[in-house]
């Protein structure tokens, strides 16, 4: 896992290298055999990590190419049966391209006569060859239980499919495209800058380590990087961590808050900062313990509140939950170290799910 993590840059890279024509700076997709522009609304599956990376794919697919998104989970997408006009895009995401729920969810969406466009990252799976078009993430073979790169792979995917269907759309102009590709192909410097945050984040650690629960809080596209962070802890730690919409925290989980439950919260400076860091303060006000990933932006006035903080580089809003992904995905990694638990193979979990 630490080796995979430490290739989120180089992964970044590789599939932006895919997906960007160097020379005009524009996202350039395979062949489709639909057209984006007239696809009435987007259906995404997915299940764990892939289905928080859909999570973020749906902000960047409704805000900017303002196409209507439907998500829910593979296990739960196929009871639904959700009404969809023929047309529409079942959007599948998959590491392994073989998990069962997704695969089912696959073929049930088939039957409604939507396309199927998966971002797989094993192109030669079963997955693959039932869909229409596959977008390949080129994160390499991803071996630890604990999905790491193929996550910032599949999110690089989905910010290019959401700039292609922006521009089909006509929701992007050219200037918009160019501020977006740029803050793009910015990021695999700024995610090697990350692991410079490594001694704030083992410091981070050491706190963790010693609860029995722990709050995972974030607003926007913030609110799924949250999830990865306490799906990641959970799975390689065995504590017990769940995450909120920050919003949320005072329709219920703010009763939870003690000095023995830590509030890891995801919080750059982007238009959604002031709301995040204010339900901070009320987290604080009730005794809890503020550990935040903010940004360059965000320091001095996370500083005045957290008891620790991770400053990553101050980077454009639509990436930042790319950028943000990378220290909580550290940060479980830290905790598994200290408590000693099997990070790559954790008990009860297989890498690819295959059974229903
Ligand atoms: C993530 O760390 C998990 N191991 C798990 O949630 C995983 O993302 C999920 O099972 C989906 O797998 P897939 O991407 O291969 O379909």
């Amino acid at each position: 896992m630490e080796k995979e993590l430490h290739e989120h840059p180089l992964v970044i890279g590789q599939t932006l290298q895919r997906m960007v024509d160097p020379a005009s700076r524009r996202v350039m997709l395979p062949e489709m055999p639909f057209d984006l522009a007239s696809v009435p609304r987007a259906v995404i599956t997915a299940c764990g990590s892939a289905f928080y990376a859909g999570m973020i794919g749906r902000y960047w697919l409704e805000d900017i190419a303002r196409l209507p998104v439907d998500i829910d989970v593979a296990s739960e997408m196929r009871y639904r049966n959700p009404p969809l006009t023929a047309g529409s895009l079942g959007l599948l995401i998959s590491q392994s391209g073989e998990t069962a729920d997704t695969l089912a969810a696959l073929r049930s969406l088939r039957e409604k006569a939507v396309h199927i466009l998966s971002v797989l990252n094993v192109e030669h799976s079963t997955m693959a060859r039932e869909s229409d078009v596959v977008l390949g993430t080129v994160a390499g073979p991803e071996i630890s239980v604990a999905s790491t790169k193929a996550f910032t792979a599949q999110l690089t995917v989905l910010a290019c499919l959401s700039i292609a269907a922006a521009r089909a759309r006509g929701t992007l102009d050219e200037a918009g495209e160019d501020a977006l590709v740029s803050a793009l192909l910015d990021l695999p410097s700024r995610a090697a800058e990350v692991f410079t945050q490594g001694p704030a984040i083992r410091r981070m650690a050491q706190i963790v380590v010693e609860a029995r629960d722990v709050l995972y809080l974030g607003r926007g596209s913030m609110f799924p990087v949250a999830m990865e962070g306490a799906l990641k802890l959970k799975e390689i730690t065995y504590i017990h961590a769940e995450a909120y919409a920050a919003g949320e925290m005072k329709h219920g989980p703010i009763s939870l808050i003690d000095r023995t439950v830590p509030i890891v919260a995801s919080a750059p400076y982007t238009p959604l900062f002031d709301k995040t860091l204010s339900n901070l303060q009320e987290a604080k006000a009730r005794g809890g313990r503020l550990l935040v990933f903010t940004d360059t932006k965000g320091a001095d006035r996370v500083s005045a509140i957290a008891e620790d903080m991770v400053m990553l580089p101050h980077v454009h809003d639509f990436v930042a939950p790319i950028l943000q992904t990378i220290p909580v995905q550290m940060l479980a990694y830290e905790v598994a170290v200290l408590k000693g638990t099997d990070v790559d193979q954790p008990r009860n979990l297989a890498k690819s799910v295959t059974v229903e």
